[in-house]
């Protein structure tokens, strides 16, 4: 039986956790077990306009530290992390359903963007560019945009704030986040660290909510913040991107994906099954990178796919907080259904199971690998979000990339080649913002993340991560 008490979590947390102007609060629900477990503030439009007062009298101050200091704030906060890696990892298992060995991991992916940016906040550099004139000196700095709307999604309830909140606290933006509703209990434990490491109250502020609606409405319309930065379905970003017109904020959007993985005739079989594992069941396959067409070489197709099933065998699901869990529940009963009306879809195309394919208890879904796939099928042309593995066929080079590229979406695309020629070819082909290279599992904090087409626009981690929250400032001197 799953222990879900919230004893390991340090009293002002489960302080934070509940705070709100109304005393107002909402259930928090295991996806492991259907029990509530916690309750989390429920903030609505006063709470946003006192956050947004509280972000702009911030700022005047924030961006007015050297990066020094806040490069050592945000290690300080890093310091911190990796010492309560255990206790946030269980908060976010016991609320989003993730293996807690893939929550330690996660928690570590999370801290890694905090010691980046604390690194990058001291090393934003201006420029100066030749004059047109003699008595012309031209000077190009960059600026914080300003205070910062995020709002993060249930998947990664640590690493999708941080990936953030670093970049933005670093460059001395202030920095109002909503995390999602399904997993709002992370963020809080975050925003204590933050403050236990030096940091600002109105630097890093929390707001959840039941009916994100009214927080979101007052930011979007809140002049004073200056950029808004999204993590979740296309359809909420173009709804933000539309919306962020009227204040003319800047915008970052990381937004659904659809990743083919193509393994052709000279792949390694046994490595590239294990690419594939690491890629399409991590988190249960509630990723954006995760891979949801696997297209093998014809030759290959068979052998590949019963190495693949007899792997995806041994995947152990179960309780998130047993260390031996490999597979977790599916965050809500909404994610269920998707996933089963995908596999009955596919099903009911003439698609075959060869492991799994069922619902094995509550929220959780068997790993499942199906082959006979058609393109018109659902699984080929949405998102599914849960544990299944499609597999398909191609003959060519160019077929292979001609099927990949055929999707409105264009976050993470994979193949697995001991061809270098081809490798380097295909890689240019793909229309993505990201490659795994015989590569299941590209991300990491130092590095570009975001996508082409619907996936999104602006990209997270390493310097360009920085970029989204500076305003380049151009001064021009005359010398008289
Ligand atoms: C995501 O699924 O949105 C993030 C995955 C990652 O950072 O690897």
């Amino acid at each position: 039986m799953t222990d879900t008490t919230l004893d390991f979590v340090p009293a002002a947390v489960r302080a934070l956790m509940t705070h709100s102007h109304s005393g107002r609060t909402f259930a928090v629900t295991s996806p492991a077990t259907g029990q509530v477990f916690a309750h989390a503030a429920d903030c609505a439009a006063d709470e946003a306009h006192a956050a947004a007062d509280l972000a702009a009298a911030t700022f005047v101050t924030w961006r007015s530290t050297t990066a020094f200091e806040r490069a050592a704030i945000l290690r300080r906060w890093f310091n911190l992390m990796l010492e309560h890696v255990q206790p946030i990892a269980r908060l976010m298992s016991l609320e989003m359903g993730k293996p807690i060995t893939e929550a330690v991991g996660e928690v570590r992916y999370a801290a890694g963007f905090i010691e980046w940016f604390a690194e990058e906040a001291k090393r934003v550099y201006g420029e100066t560019v030749p004059g047109h004139l003699p008595n012309k000196r031209l000077f190009v700095i960059k600026q914080p945009v300003g205070p910062v709307f995020a709002v993060t999604p249930w998947n990664f309830p640590a690493a999708m704030v941080t990936r953030k909140a670093a970049p933005a606290l670093a460059a001395g933006c202030t920095f109002i986040l909503k995390p999602a509703e399904q997993s709002p209990l992370t963020a809080y434990y975050l925003a204590y660290l933050w403050q236990q490491a030096g940091g600002p109250a109105g630097a890093f502020q929390v707001l959840t909510a039941q009916d994100p609606v009214p927080v979101a409405q007052t930011l979007m319309q809140d002049e004073r913040i200056r950029k808004i930065t999204f993590t979740g379905s296309t359809e909420v970003g173009k709804l933000l991107y539309a919306q962020s017109a009227a204040t003319m904020k800047r915008i970052s959007l990381e937004l659904g994906g659809h990743a083919p993985f193509l393994i052709f005739e000279d792949a390694d079989i046994d490595l590239a099954v294990q690419e594939v594992l690491l890629s399409k069941f991590r988190n249960a396959g509630q990723t954006c990178v995760c891979a949801n067409r696997i297209y093998v070489h014809t030759s290959l197709q068979d052998e590949f796919a019963r190495r693949l099933a007899e792997a995806v065998q041994t995947l152990r699901l179960g309780d998130p907080l047993d260390e031996n869990t490999r597979v977790g529940p599916l965050i809500d009963l909404q994610g269920l259904h998707k996933v089963q009306a995908h596999v009955a879809d596919a099903i009911a195309g003439g698609a075959k199971v060869l492991v799994g394919g069922q619902v094995a208890q509550g929220l959780f879904f068997q790993p499942t690998v199906i082959v006979g796939i058609k393109p018109t099928m659902r699984v080929m042309t949405e998102e599914t979000f849960g544990p299944v593995a499609p597999l398909l066929s191609f003959e060519t080079e160019a077929e292979a990339i001609r099927l990949a590229n055929e999707t409105p979406y264009g976050l993470a695309a994979y193949l697995y080649t001991n061809d270098l020629n081809r490798a380097i070819r295909v890689a240019e082909a793909l229309d993505y913002g990201i490659i795994g290279l015989n590569d299941g599992l590209p991300s990491t904090p130092q590095v570009p993340f975001g996508g082409f087409k619907n996936s999104g626009i602006g990209r997270e981690g390493g310097k360009w991560g920085l970029e989204e929250y500076l305003e380049v400032k151009y001064i021009s001197l005359a010398l008289h």
